[in-house]
């Protein structure tokens, strides 16, 4: 079967608009009406006059575009495609831990439920995370979850000591500064650009720390023809893409691992973005109670960033 063909025609039968996540396949990658960060997608999700939003990304950027759309349908190809970041962070444990810290604000990575959401003051994303931070009076009192990854690289670029949930991202923080530093060894004038879910380790010996948006941005302005770069893997289609005379590579935790390809990522595939726009299903539904709760911290972020 001709999967763009057909997608292409029952796109426009249903007017269906498809949002994708950079570390989607590339062909996934192609086919999307709009390509980008999960910041980038929930300002999408939030524009958009499609009646159908087929999210070809992860369960929790498909919550939110349903957030941000209660009354369109929004699909996600395969309703298995979690997000470790998200499953650390349960949200019975989260009200706990809030009735513990009277006083805190939670900023929540949206990298995370629609309920932890619903518990959160205001939302982030790795690209707005800096700025929302910095919209808080200095001496706020700052719960950050899930990452704490991400949450340790906030406290050091603004000096703030935001408490940490300990969650992390499975294949962020497996990666390997040694084995970075000995790939720097092999390729010298290669820079070391890394997403700010990698471990400190990583993110210590990175010329560029950047949301997957950033990290495209930045490789377009740089002079250097040579990057390794720290995240998932379906990024290095668009960077390709975009400076087709530069040479990327993937740093992993070992020669023969393929551990920096999210398996929840990938469980999207073409056939499942047909059948899913065929039969309008999987689809994401959400209680309307927890729609409005989790929508006020998403949309409080969007005004921020
Ligand atoms: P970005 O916001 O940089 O696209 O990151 C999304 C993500 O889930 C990283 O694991």
């Amino acid at each position: 079967m001709d999967f763009v063909a057909e997608i292409n025609a029952l796109r426009k039968e249903k007017n269906a608009v498809i949002l994708a996540h950079y570390y989607q396949i590339p062909e996934i990658q192609d086919i999307a009406d709009y390509i980008g960060d999960s910041l980038a997608l929930a300002r999408r999700a939030a524009e958009t006059d499609a009646d159908i939003i087929l999210f070809a990304g992860v369960h929790f950027m498909a919550e939110t575009a349903k957030i941000l759309n209660p009354d369109k349908k929004v699909l996600l190809p395969d309703m298995e495609a979690g997000c470790s970041l998200a499953d650390s962070c349960d949200a019975d444990e989260l009200a706990k831990m809030k009735s513990e810290l009277p006083g805190y604000k939670v900023l929540s990575y949206v990298n995370c439920s629609a309920k932890v959401k619903a518990l959160s003051d205001v939302i982030c994303t790795s690209g707005n995370a800096l700025k929302i931070v910095e919209s808080f009076p200095k001496d706020e009192k700052i719960l950050f979850v899930p990452d704490r990854n991400l949450g340790a690289y906030i406290n050091r670029e603004t000096g703030r000591s935001m408490k940490l949930w300990q969650g992390s991202c499975q294949i962020h923080d497996i990666l390997d500064a040694e084995r970075i530093v000995k790939m720097k060894v092999s390729n010298p004038n290669a820079k070391l650009i890394a997403h700010p879910e990698c471990n400190p380790a990583v993110l210590g010996i990175a010329d560029f720390v950047g949301s997957t948006a950033a990290m495209l941005n930045f490789i377009v302005k740089d002079s250097s023809r040579e990057y390794i770069v720290a995240t998932e893997t379906g990024i290095v289609h668009q960077m390709q893409k975009l400076c087709p005379s530069k040479k990327f590579y993937v740093a992993g935790n070992s020669e023969t691992c393929a551990c920096n390809d999210c398996p929840h990522m990938k469980r999207n595939t073409m056939e499942k973005l047909y059948l899913c726009l065929k039969n309008e299903t999987p689809e994401i539904s959400l209680d309307k109670d927890l729609i409005e709760k989790a929508k006020v911290p998403i949309q409080t972020m969007l005004r921020l960033s």
